[in-house]
């Protein structure tokens, strides 16, 4: 019998501390990412999902290899660089946080007169860094969530992260995008291909995106 599929899916958004009730976010709700992982399932994979915080109506579906939750990028990165070596194939569809507060504060910090002024600092590339521990025999594919200049920005993406595919998703308009059942998604391939899935259920659209990414 081949081998299945070994294929790594984040999803979800990361959360950055800024004190012990506090954090930096954003409004990824995990759905296309656990979709991704729920249809590679189905398509005789072994799937690790590794997936930042969600609401508990997100559920990780059967069959997974492995569930790994973690909280912020620097968990995922963690959890995403130390699995890729045993991987065929990545699939990074979380919304991880660019930016983390400089200091975590042990106490509530405490609001006083006047502006508060809080300094970020950079978190990881995870993406970024998996395309520098790639080998000729894995597959790396990522996102790109913009909201203008789609292809351009899509394409930049694809080149700098050293991906086999992008997965091109206009974010901030209405029925589609982050937190949306719905999505609509422009694959770029590293060979020049250009593939449109138009508008529809994310759930659908993971299937389509798995038939054109491992056909
Ligand atoms: O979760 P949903 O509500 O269903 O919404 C789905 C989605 C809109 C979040 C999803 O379709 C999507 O676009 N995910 C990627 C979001 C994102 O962070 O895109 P980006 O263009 O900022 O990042 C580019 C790529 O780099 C992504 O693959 C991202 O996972 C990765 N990245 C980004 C920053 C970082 N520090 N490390 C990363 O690995």
């Amino acid at each position: 019998m081949a081998e299945k599929l070994k294929l790594l899916i984040t999803a979800g958004p990361t959360r950055e501390a800024l004190d012990p009730v506090r954090f930096i976010t954003n409004r990824s709700s995990g759905k296309m990412g656990y979709s991704l992982a729920a249809a590679a399932v189905e398509k005789g994979f072994s799937v690790i999902l590794v997936s930042g915080p969600v609401d508990s109506s997100v559920i990780p579906p059967e069959g997974l290899t492995e569930f790994v939750p973690v909280v912020s990028a620097a968990e995922m990165a963690e959890a995403v660089k130390s699995r890729f070596p045993a991987m065929d194939a990545a699939i990074l569809c979380a919304a991880v946080a660019d930016y983390r507060p400089k200091i975590m504060e042990t106490n509530k910090i405490k609001k006083k007169e006047g502006a508060f002024f809080l300094e970020l600092e950079r978190t990881e590339d995870i993406l970024f860094s998996l395309g520098q521990m790639k080998t000729s025999a894995q597959r790396l594919i990522g996102f790109a969530a913009e909201t203008e200049n789609l292809a351009e920005n899509a394409l930049g993406k694809l080149k700098r992260k050293n991906l086999d595919w992008i997965a091109a998703n206009q974010v901030g308009l209405p029925g589609q995008g982050f937190q949306s059942d719905r999505n609509e998604i422009t694959l770029y391939g590293v060979n020049g291909e250009t593939v449109q899935l138009p508008l529809t259920e994310k759930k659908l659209l993971a299937r389509q995106m798995l038939d054109v990414i491992f056909q």
